[in-house]
């Protein structure tokens, strides 16, 4: 999406628009950001981040928002050309909460003073106490002498702007808590939206409570939103949805149907790569229990046929993520009509691809998916998920009915078992994983541990060992069982099982998949490595 690059864009070309209240959070390019936009949706209310280079008053009065939050950032206001709000935002007459560098500009634009240098930094935990005058924002707050928070910044203000009074004081920062009450305007120095500022919560939670919010937002009223919203958008249209049975083409699909049935298609690609029994799931769940229009594109003959005598990493990726934009296409031209194509797209994704810190990165895998699709075959989009965190998808999705099997299933990668079927792949070698992987899973649903876990799976070793059974000489594949735990997938650590659990899988995958004779457990981080094989 080329938005960020656009500056100053109108509202509705961004987000759509939603009768909820709104409260927009203006990102000065905090790493947290995302965070105070969680602590408020967990308030049931509605939020949104834009970067501040996109937020012109035009933008603003679009948006309409009912109270405005300026995020924290790496940035100093003593610096020229650093980041601003636009002046007359302070005149638009809705509440204001800065944070961090928020607080500052602020102060800086509202005509107190900002100082940064020698001393001013305060990194970490720090402990606040209360002027002796107690304010709605901070009800719940020193209930005990003082409260913990977290900071994290360079300069300070030294002149808080006319206006405002100091409500907390830390040994660092004695504009801690700031307000000026006439025009609803607050400011805080540490970050409320951390872990690490205990009570945090409940100052968002006074502050929208004193802005007015009825907090409306609730998955049964996005429910009937979207449903209608996807009513009015596709009209008598038809719609395709690459379906692979993870959350969130999964939700996205169900939604889509509740909302125009027939008019969808999903169409579920077997490249020949999926976990045992999977395809038969989710052809089942969709196409028999709800009913919907389902093509189910058996291709695994013209994936294994590609990938044969293939072993470098990139190289399979880019072949499996070729074949599945034209097999997908393919399928997509028997539908005639089709105007629309469905995606998974959720809120991070359309931050990431705003913000204006995120700049590109090095590739390290070519991830498979099919962004490119639209384009390439001049189709509008349906993103009903795009307003949504991972969480909340789930929460859509158990709204909708959706068994809890499917909504917390562990992430699995669009190339499937290909990446974890190191070297070349054969058919041979994706029956013993298959094999594998299930009871692995089995174990780790017999002992309650699989919620614990962002992601499990076994990877078949491109090696051959040799072992011994009863009186016998083996010679067989060697595997390693995954386990992490993630909360993005961005960053991961292994799974401490304990002994007796991986000594008992083992050996269960020895005696019982004909194939393997050795078993290790990977405890990698990521980084450095990652969480995939390839
Ligand atoms: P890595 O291996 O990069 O994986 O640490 C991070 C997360 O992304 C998943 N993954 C993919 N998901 N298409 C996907 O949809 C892909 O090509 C792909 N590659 C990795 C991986 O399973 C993990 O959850």
């Amino acid at each position: 999406m080329a938005l960020a690059k656009s500056g100053a864009l109108s509202y509705a070309a961004i987000m759509t628009e939603t009768s909820h209240d709104r409260l927009l959070i203006i990102d000065f390019g905090s790493q947290v950001t995302q965070l105070i936009a969680r602590r408020l949706r967990e308030l049931n209310v509605y939020c949104e981040i834009h970067p501040y280079q996109n937020v012109t008053m035009d933008f603003v009065r679009e948006m309409d928002p009912k109270a405005v939050i300026f995020s924290g950032g790496p940035d100093s206001v003593t610096r020229e050309g650093s980041p601003r709000a636009p002046q007359e935002i302070f005149d638009y007459g809705v509440p204001i909460l800065g944070i961090c560098y928020g607080q500052q500009v602020m102060m800086h634009q509202l005509g107190g003073k900002v100082e940064s240098g020698h001393g001013t930094a305060e990194f970490g935990r720090a402990y606040v106490t209360p002027s002796e005058e107690r304010i709605d924002l901070l009800t719940g707050w020193f209930l005990e002498q003082t409260e913990q928070v977290w900071m994290s910044h360079g300069d300070h203000v030294s002149e808080i702007a006319p206006g405002f009074q100091v409500y907390g004081t830390s040994p660092n920062a004695p504009f801690a808590i700031t307000a000026d009450l006439e025009r609803n305007f607050y400011a805080v120095q540490f970050h409320p939206e951390v872990h690490h500022t205990p009570n945090g919560a409940t100052l968002y939670e006074n502050f929208v409570r004193l802005a007015g919010f009825k907090g409306d937002w609730t998955m049964g009223a996005y429910r009937e939103q979207m449903v209608e919203k996807i009513r009015e958008e596709v009209g008598d249209k038809k719609v395709i949805c690459g379906l692979s049975g993870g959350v969130d083409s999964s939700v996205a699909a169900v939604l889509i149907h509740e909302a125009i049935g027939d008019q969808l298609t999903c169409v579920f690609v077997d490249h020949g790569l999926l976990r045992k029994g999977e395809a038969e799931e989710v052809v089942t769940m969709f196409r028999d229990n709800y009913n919907m229009q389902l093509i189910h594109a058996d291709e695994q003959e013209l994936f294994l046929g590609e990938l044969d005598g293939q072993s470098d990493p990139e190289t399979k990726r880019k072949i499996i993520g070729k074949l599945f934009i034209d097999v997908f296409q393919k399928h997509a031209d028997t539908i005639e009509g089709a105007e629309f194509l469905a995606q998974g797209t959720l809120y991070p994704d359309v931050i990431e691809s705003v913000s204006f810190s995120g700049g590109p990165s090095v590739t390290i895998k070519s991830h498979h998916n099919v962004g490119g699709l639209p384009e390439k075959m001049g189709l509008k989009l349906v993103e009903p998920l795009r307003e949504l965190f991972k969480d909340e998808v789930r929460a859509l999705g158990r709204e909708l009915g959706l068994p809890q099997s499917f909504i917390g299933r562990h992430p699995f990668p669009g190339p499937g078992l290909a990446i974890r079927c190191p070297g070349e792949i054969t058919r041979e070698k994706l029956d013993i994983l298959r094999e594998a992987d299930a009871i692995y899973i089995d174990q780790i649903r017999k002992h309650g541990l699989y919620d614990d876990i962002w992601q499990a799976f076994v990877a078949i070793l491109p090696v051959r060992t040799v072992g011994v059974m009863g009186d016998g000489r083996t010679y067989d594949y060697a595997c390693a069982l995954r386990a992490v735990t993630s909360v993005d997938g961005m960053t991961a650590d292994y799974y401490p099982f304990s002994h007796e659990f991986l000594g008992e899988t083992a050996t269960r995958i020895i005696n019982e998949v004909k194939g393997i004779n050795r078993c290790t457990y990977d405890i990698t981080s990521k980084p450095p490595g990652t969480i995939e094989w390839e």
